[in-house]
């Protein structure tokens, strides 16, 4: 691989998703192949307490760059990873695989969507069609299910004021919040507000501090940011799940890729994806029993413990299987994304020698 392809294969790569726009994996090309490092600054979290965000970060962002190679005739082989730290990868050539190229180009136009979507049937032929190439590692599930029904959407929407009721989460969304074309474009990290998908205006600067938040949490914004999100997921086709039968990181990361490359074939059906962190990474941190962030009212750990059974029912999870990670799924809007976010330039020993 000249210099000029590891540039454009990083570029692609860059466009996995991470949570809010944060890109803690920094890649570098070394003469054995490609390395991504945690950086942990940036993965720096309330929710990513016991490394659940970061490492389903991490699967994504190998399966992007797995497509990202395939498509140029190089398969790609996780050579070392340690969660949490770094993955090395090596790469050989090899035949370009079908349907390569067409994986690299949903890969450039996927975005997370947070408006309504225009319903759609998880029951299409075409799409289950392509979910079933979707390679599943042992121990990991992947699922499409119609909106929640009855007692687990009930339990969703009680999910779902978590974030408003966890010590510091609001503070750490917020410090990715790029309110105006200028702070968005200069950073290239983080999500415009524009692009946030609420109806009307975007909140002014004043409301994203966490004492604003806190007191609006505490005055029934976290049942209204509730409600919402259950609209959002009634009007959807359904849910896209990746469950797991471990707790261990390396499941998690296994989990992220097998979710991303669906993700990429919904895509390609002209379907749009929402991350619904409440409804699946907070069971990944223990397989036994939930574990919150610290600081959680602990009314959360009861509601989980009885979310488990409750989601596994509903969505036909394998006994012993709980979801790690959870999109809303659906038929895309119509119109572009008022802004799709923008990715770091590589460091600047990125492209290195190989
Ligand atoms: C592990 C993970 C969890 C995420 N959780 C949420 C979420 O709960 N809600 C949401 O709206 N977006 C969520 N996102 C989406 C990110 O905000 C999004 O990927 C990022 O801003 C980059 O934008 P893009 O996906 O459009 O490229 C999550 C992404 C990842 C990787």
């Amino acid at each position: 691989m000249d210099a000029a392809l590891r540039a454009a294969l990083l570029e692609d790569a860059a466009r996995a998703p991470s949570p809010d726009n944060a890109q803690p994996w920094r890649p570098r090309w070394t003469r054995e192949g490609l390395t991504f490092t945690l950086d942990a600054e940036r993965a720096r979290h309330a929710f990513d307490h016991a490394g659940g965000l970061t490492d389903l970060t991490l699967g994504a962002t190998l399966e992007a760059v797995s497509v990202a190679a395939e498509a140029r005739g190089f398969a790609m082989n996780v050579s070392r990873q340690e969660p949490g730290v770094r993955a090395e990868l090596r790469f050989e050539a090899a035949p370009i695989p079908p349907g390569a190229a067409e994986r690299l180009e949903s890969l450039r136009r996927r975005a997370t969507d947070r408006r309504p979507y225009r319903g759609g049937d998880v029951h299409d032929d075409a799409l289950r069609v392509r979910l079933d190439r979707v390679r599943r590692p042992p121990g990991v599930g992947l699922h499409l299910a119609p909106p929640l029904t009855g007692a687990a959407a009930a339990w969703a929407r009680a999910a779902l004021t978590l974030g408003w009721h966890v010590t510091g989460a609001w503070a750490d969304t917020a410090r990715w919040a790029r309110h105006t074309d200028a702070e968005w474009a200069r950073t290239r990290d983080g999500v415009h507000t524009l692009s946030l998908g609420a109806p009307g205006r975007p909140p002014p600067d004043w409301a994203w501090s966490p004492r604003v938040a806190g007191a609006a949490g505490r005055l029934g914004a976290d049942r209204v940011w509730a409600a919402w999100m259950h609209h959002l997921l009634r009007g959807a086709a359904g849910l896209l799940v990746v469950s797991v039968r471990e707790g261990t990181r390396d499941a998690r990361v296994q989990a992220g890729r097998t979710l991303f490359s669906a993700w990429l074939e919904l895509t390609a059906h002209g379907w749009a994806g929402q991350p619904v962190y409440e409804l699946g990474a907070p069971f990944t941190a223990l397989p036994q029993a939930p574990s919150l962030p610290p600081g959680t009212p602990a009314r959360f750990a009861d509601l989980y413990r009885r979310g488990r059974p409750l989601l596994a029912a509903e969505l036909g999870l394998p006994s012993g299987s709980w979801p790690a990670w959870v999109l809303r799924v659906g038929r895309a809007p119509a119109t572009p994304l008022p802004r799709r976010t923008l990715r770091l330039a590589p460091p600047p020993d990125a492209i290195g020698a190989w």
